[in-house]
């Protein structure tokens, strides 16, 4: 954990995630305390529409934008410049510098303090590629909520309510880099999506599934746990603004992969009916999950959970993966490893091996060259994994 903690009490058994860990500590908009007493903020992730990603027919398209690459300050730097937490985002220059509170020397000229360089920064020669930090925004005192920004672009701002910290059976309450990633690849892949019923597994947040139902027609936006399945709720009705233009639908439903079924007992929150079962089977033709690939265990689950709902869907589908190789030190090894990622990998070579005679998988890594719409830092640890199953010939 980096020195943006050194401010906040965290045990030591909580993660944090990139996404929130460039946001400075100070004055973060706490909204509220959740149902387990943790405390609950409310960041804003704008959608830079462009012409390129099509458009959301309410959103504002003014063309093809560029996106800042103007480095966060680290995290931490407590510099007691009126950083706000809120928004990830970027517009045009003028506007950001106006409103970007900045450290700056005697001189008055910008200080840029330097991310140090990383490991994979190293080769140089590989082809330059945006890279693009977040960036913390000051936010005008009486604009603490955002509705300046959601009211000037309303179909620009996802809103979502996220804890900062939490243990590790909790990191489904914060929004990852990878959801991000996949959001971004969902915008680019509106044929994929549009007027389509498709299913996210291990949802946290919900925010790959508010985007994705900015364009399908019934999103199944599932995961575990009923206090996180309330929050993914309401992160789900603060932008219904963002799908109700286009008939979308968004369910919300617990999908346990250590379970063997679906929950139907109507007594339970979040269970399914039997109708939105057969909906589920009959109509869905992609499904997504984003940073879901952290344990070995439940990187199991998850497979066993999608190749058992693949088998009965009525249709061929896609299941697009967002996953960040995380590397860790290990005593077992001594060394550095990426065991989680090489899990996730045998996990893909054994499907594509898979040959039952019913069901055919194809395996492919998805470039990351698809435009950038949402602020986040794409590193090259980023992958994103496509597999299209079809009725084997
Ligand atoms: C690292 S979070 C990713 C959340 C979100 N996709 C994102 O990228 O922001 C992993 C997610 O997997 C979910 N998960 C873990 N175990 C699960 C299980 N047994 N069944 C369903 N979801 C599970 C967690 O609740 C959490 O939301």
């Amino acid at each position: 954990m980096g020195p943006a903690m050194d401010e906040v009490t965290f045990k030591s058994d909580t993660v944090l995630s990139d996404v929130h860990l460039y946001t400075p500590n100070q004055r973060h908009l706490m909204v509220r305390l959740n149902g387990m007493g943790q405390p609950v903020f409310l960041s804003q992730f704008k959608v830079l529409w462009s012409r390129d990603s099509g458009t959301n027919s309410g959103a504002e398209d003014n063309g093809p934008r560029h996106v800042s690459t103007q480095e966060a300050p680290p995290a931490g730097s407590g510099s007691g410049h009126s950083h706000e937490d809120l928004s990830l985002q970027a517009g045009d220059d003028i506007t950001i510098r106006e409103r970007l509170s900045v450290p700056l020397d005697e001189d008055g000229d910008l200080d840029v303090v330097r991310r140090p360089r990383a490991a994979s920064d190293a080769n140089q020669s590989e082809p330059a590629r945006d890279k693009v930090h977040p960036m913390i925004l000051a936010q005008e005192e009486d604009d603490l909520t955002g509705d300046g920004a959601q009211k000037s672009c309303p179909h620009s701002i996802i809103k979502i309510e996220h804890t900062m910290a939490t243990p590790l059976e909790d990191v489904g309450k914060q929004v990852w880099r990878g959801a991000l990633f996949l959001a971004d690849y969902i915008l680019f892949r509106r044929d994929l999506f549009q007027g389509c019923t498709v299913l996210e597994l291990g949802a946290g947040t919900g925010l790959a599934s508010i985007v994705a139902a900015t364009m399908a027609h019934t999103v199944y936006c599932t995961d575990v746990g009923t206090d996180l399945l309330a929050m993914c709720q309401r992160n789900i009705a603060l932008n219904s603004h963002l799908a109700a233009t286009r008939d979308g639908v968004i369910k919300v439903k617990e999908l346990d992969w250590l379970k063997d079924d679906f929950c139907t007992d109507p007594k339970v929150p979040f269970s399914w009916s039997e109708e939105d079962i057969s909906d589920l089977y009959d109509h869905t033709t992609v499904l997504f999950a984003a940073e879901v690939f952290y344990d070995d265990d439940l990187t199991d689950a998850l497979f066993n959970t999608l190749s058992r709902i693949v088998y009965r869907l009525k249709n061929a589908c896609t299941a697009i993966l967002s996953v960040e190789k995380r590397f860790n030190f290990t005593l077992r090894h001594l060394d550095v490893t990426c065991e989680a990622y090489d899990h996730f990998r045998a996990s893909l070579d054994s499907l594509e091996k898979l040959a039952d005679g019913k069901l055919r998988f194809m395996v492919e890594p998805v470039e990351a060259t698809f435009p950038q719409l949402l602020i986040y830092e794409r590193i090259r640890q980023l992958e994103l994994w496509k597999i299209v199953v079809e009725p084997a010939a």
